[in-house]
């Protein structure tokens, strides 16, 4: 049966380029699921966009000296280009600073607020001594008063999960320069999570055995300390809070997180409009069918496991005071938080400041997109905190890519494009062929299985396992020595060949422009996997912008097809690069190791 899938993928900050750790938690992973579930005939709606709000946005803007929209309109696009090249099939990658977005933002706001579950407040906001600004949450650190933890921030600790304000922190420094924050009375909107205590917990609960085991455990922990939320800010960019009274104050806004989250809606429903159905979005959110799936990074979890279904819930009407929907109606929270843990480079935190870091950009410009998919799939932070290394990287390329897919694909298809010409046809099949032919195919069940699950280290990993039977059964058949037994060798190379069209398809998800080329090769025609691109749109004859979108549902199916012989071959082209070793160190000499 086919579902409606929404691939709801984290957006990325516009305050820099991306950098491979950006890409490991959220970017790689949602594709290669992506890719999945539409090759097993789902209808998938993928969206993210540039989160281009609040403090991050203001404090790298005034760091590069231009205004918050200038920065956000150059990161925007730069990084619509990253995650184009690394073929990422968004079906809409916009940005939360559209109209469509703030009047999404400023509806599901005004739902909450009159369904009672946003109310005013005032309280103590931190003011930088220096600059007079307001000194956000997440830029004040110190120590955790509930764990004790140094590195807490003024709106969380890492280390402990608990919600704080900025004021309970102890010894509170200025992330940016390190003074003391000054704390003065200001009135700010707070979101009575409270109020959603019990809506969430039977939620969370019912994910047991559902979830990763950590990323539930992390949620679940949230519930014992659920305090209201101040969701808006003393900013002047951001989405303006839309009552009478507040809608014009040009110092308060909503807060960054409230409004991003709301864009996995009006991005929806941006797609919707821009397809022509101004509706469709509504298979997605409001289907009892539907599934939406949440991809991250673990210091995103608090916002999509708690906050952004305790806001869906109360536009819905659902939580301790009821309510009615709201007048897009009521809205489906997520069926899955799947967020992944964080990757190191060689030992030390990503860090843009201190060049720990390699950009997708420079990446993609010394080494293929199917390398670095490669790398986060079979070695990536999936469920464990994990370590970029240059050598396991090269080691990786090398032996797996190259040696192992590589190398099955370009022998056997050279040897049959060399003495055939065309995909062979096959005689008699001996057990051994028939075994591997077997193996080959019944491997599309368990890969498939472990991707429905995002477990794609494993789904990867068993892929590669039948790459490797290929390469031990043509070590053992030798189809090279049998120049005097051409049927025999046709059917060798049959089964290879087969062997390779199939570990192509389930390769798809996480190699998809290393499969096409196998596909071409294969004598296959239009497209198999399709890719990513950028195109111009505006809102009613308003600025341009770069969206990425592409067409992904014709194509690559997840099933065996039975090669055609006949078919004409031509000499194969290397798939991948081999990294020459000294790639290591010149590497390591750019991060200055
Ligand atoms: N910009 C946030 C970050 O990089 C992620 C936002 S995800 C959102 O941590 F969808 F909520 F916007
Ligand atoms: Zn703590």
């Amino acid at each position: 049966m086919s579902q409606h899938i929404l691939t709801a993928v984290a957006w990325p900050y516009a305050n820099g380029p991306r950098h491979i750790g950006h890409v490991s938690g959220f970017g790689v992973p949602s594709d290669v699921f992506s890719r999945y579930q539409r090759m097993a005939g789902n209808k998938v709606l993928m969206v993210s966009g540039t989160d281009e709000h609040g403090t991050p946005i203001q404090v790298q803007a005034d760091k590069e000296g231009v205004t918050a929209r200038e920065l956000a309109d150059r990161y925007n696009r730069v990084i619509a280009e990253d995650l184009t090249g690394l073929g990422l099939s968004y079906d809409l990658f916009t940005r939360t600073s559209t109209r469509n977005h703030y009047a999404v933002t400023q509806e599901i706001f005004k739902g909450l607020y009159d369904n009672g579950y946003i109310f005013p407040k005032t309280t103590m906001g931190a003011i930088s001594p220096s600059t007079g600004r307001t000194l956000p949450d997440r830029y004040i650190e110190g120590t955790c008063p509930i764990c004790g933890y140094d590195g807490a921030r003024g709106d969380q600790c890492d280390n402990c999960g608990n919600q704080l304000d900025p004021i309970q922190l102890i010894n509170p420094k200025s992330r940016i320069n390190g003074e003391t924050p000054v704390f003065t009375e200001t009135e700010h909107f707070m979101l009575d999570l409270p109020a959603f205590a019990e809506v969430l917990g039977s939620y969370l609960q019912s994910k047991q055995g559902d979830w990763r085991p950590n990323v539930l455990k992390f949620a679940l922990n949230l519930l014992g300390d659920l305090q209201p939320r101040a969701i808006s800010r003393d900013l002047d960019w951001g989405v303006p809070i839309p009552l009478d009274g507040w809608r014009d104050q040009p110092n308060k806004r909503l807060y960054v997180w409230f409004d991003a989250v709301i864009g996995y809606l009006s991005a929806s429903i941006e797609w919707a409009r821009r397809s022509g159905d101004p509706d469709a979005w509504r298979q997605w959110w409001q289907n009892p069918d539907a599934r939406g799936y949440y991809f991250m990074g673990k210091d995103n979890i608090v916002f999509h496991a708690e906050i952004w279904p305790a806001m869906l819930f109360g536009y819905s009407g659902q939580g301790a005071r009821d309510g009615r929907p709201g007048s897009l109606g009521k809205l489906d929270v997520p069926s899955e938080v799947v967020s992944s843990e964080f990757l190191t480079m060689e030992g030390r935190k990503f860090s843009s400041s201190r060049q720990v870091v390699i950009y997708v950009r420079d990446f993609l410009a010394r080494y293929d997109a199917d390398a670095l998919r490669y790398y986060i799939a079979v070695a990536g932070p999936e469920t464990q905190d994990t370590d970029f290394t240059w050598q396991e990287f090269v080691n990786r390329n090398n032996g797996e890519l190259v040696a192992a897919w590589g190398n099955l694909v370009n022998r056997s298809i050279s040897m049959a494009a060399k003495n055939f010409g065309q995909i062979p046809e096959p005689g008699d099949l001996t057990d051994a062929d028939r075994a591997l032919l077997q193996r080959s195919r019944e491997a599309f069940g368990p890969v498939g299985a472990e991707l429905g699950r995002s477990r794609f280290k494993n789904a990867i990993t068993e892929a590669l396992d039948v790459v490797r039977d290929a390469n031990r059964y043509l070590a053992e058949q030798e189809p090279w020595k049998l120049k005097d037994d051409p049927e025999r060798q046709k059917s060798i190379l049959h089964v290879a060949l087969q062997v390779v069209d199939d570990a192509k398809t389930m390769l798809t998800p996480f190699l998809p422009g290393s499969s096409n080329k196998v596909h071409a090769m294969l004598g296959g025609e239009g497209v198999w996997a399709g890719m990513p691109e950028i195109r111009e749109v505006d809102e009613d004859g308003g600025p341009s912008y770069p969206v990425i979108t592409g067409d992904y549902a014709d194509g690559a199916r997840w099933e065996h097809r039975p090669i055609q012989p006949g078919t004409p071959l031509a000499p194969p082209v290397p798939l991948f690069k081999k990294l020459d070793p000294k790639v290591v160190d010149e590497e390591l000499a750019r991060l200055g190791e």
